[in-house]
């Protein structure tokens, strides 16, 4: 049977990624590696000619399996995980970006204006693309760095530029609106690789609408992406209640700190974490969770278990979702007795603790 002949992970040989001849006098160290998937961005580092690597990452459980995949590789490199990638520690000579198939066109935009910022003076961005013909990456390009050179004859799938001048600082952000009753609406602030950028999501406004939050209530909104849920039930539960953040994108968690101060939100508490490790031993009145739907429900059920345990008897949690049946499962698992409200094409599925 095949899975049975499958050989061990580590032992999994790939094709190995090489940089065209053209680059070679080029890739100069200190090198960074941009986001990419943990595979991509290991792999790339395997193919630089020095150790001297950092790879940036924005959420924390992609920076762990991007160390998985390096030390797998037997490929040393330091990984950072930061809102931004100009808030990487030291500027870099070389930085290379594996742009995803399919990702967010904003944070390409934005992935390539800090990029600018974090080279030294003359230092190479190589872009490589996942298309054969691409006429986004290299016009974006062009716009922050003004000459862009495509080293492959034939090809559009690497491109490379040179940081030459200076340039300010420029942020890509949206704000949004969300009404939150007859005469408040209230502006959420939000930036590309974070839930969900420029808009308030449907299942988030489906969630608010049902919660129940009291005067007084302590609040852990679970993968909080900028804030929005967390802070609405902050603002219902009032100056004597308390809210706890929690995501493992840290852009997420530095855009709720910007929306809860913006918004006069006084006590919140915002814990980085992918596992939910982190979460402090006191107990919640209240539990909000819209997790992701990738990963084989291995989020949903994290937030599941985790979050029942940080409520006190008595306590209410709420979960929005389109994975019904699956959520249903896990949920009843829980916390047994599980009801479900449909609200705007997403259930929500509510659950109390004896
Ligand atoms: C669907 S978004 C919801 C964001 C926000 N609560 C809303 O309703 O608009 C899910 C959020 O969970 C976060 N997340 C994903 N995996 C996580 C994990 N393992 N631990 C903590 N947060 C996680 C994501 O970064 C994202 O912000």
């Amino acid at each position: 049977m095949q899975l049975a002949t499958m050989p061990p992970r580590h032992h999994v040989v790939r094709p190995q990624f090489e940089f065209p001849s053209v680059l070679a006098g080029k890739l100069r160290s200190p090198f960074g590696v941009v986001l990419g998937s943990p595979a991509a961005a290991a792999e790339l580092a395997g193919a630089l000619p020095s150790s001297d690597i950092v790879g940036y990452q924005m959420d924390l459980f992609q920076a762990a399996r991007l160390r998985a995949e390096l030390e797998e590789r037997g490929r040393f490199a330091e990984v950072v995980t930061a809102p931004d990638l100009w808030d990487l520690p030291d500027p870099v000579q070389t930085l290379v970006y594996p742009v995803a198939l399919g990702g967010e066109r904003a944070l390409k935009i934005d992935m390539i204006e800090q990029a600018f910022h974090v080279l030294r003076p003359h230092g190479v961005f190589v872009v490589l693309s996942p298309f054969e013909k691409d006429s986004f990456l290299p016009n974006a390009l062009k716009k922050v760095f003004g000459k862009v050179h495509s080293p492959m004859a034939g090809s559009d799938q690497i491109f490379w530029c040179q940081r030459q001048s200076e340039r300010p600082r420029r942020r890509h952000e949206m704000t949004f609106q969300v009404r939150v009753d007859d005469v408040t609406s209230l502006r959420f602030l939000s930036r590309p690789g974070t839930f969900s950028y420029g808009r308030f999501d449907n299942g988030a406004r489906a969630l608010v609408e049902t919660m129940e939050i009291r005067l007084g209530d302590r609040v852990l909104d679970l993968g909080c992406g900028c804030g929005t849920n967390g802070i609405i039930a902050a603002r219902r539960s009032g100056p004597s209640g308390f809210t706890t953040f929690v995501d493992s994108n840290l852009r997420a968690l530095a855009l709720t700190r910007i929306n809860a101060e913006g918004l006069g939100i006084p006590a919140v508490e915002t814990i980085a974490s992918c596992t939910l490790g982190e979460l402090p031993s006191r107990t919640y009145d209240v539990v909000l969770a819209n997790p992701p739907y990738f990963g084989q429900m291995t989020i949903a059920r994290l937030f599941i278990e985790r979050g029942k345990r940080c409520l006190k008897p008595g306590g209410r949690f709420y979960l929005v979702t389109r994975q019904v049946e699956q959520t249903f499962g896990l949920m009843e698992e829980a916390f047994g007795q599980t009801e479900a409200v449909e609200r705007r094409g997403y259930v929500i599925f509510q659950a109390t603790t004896s």
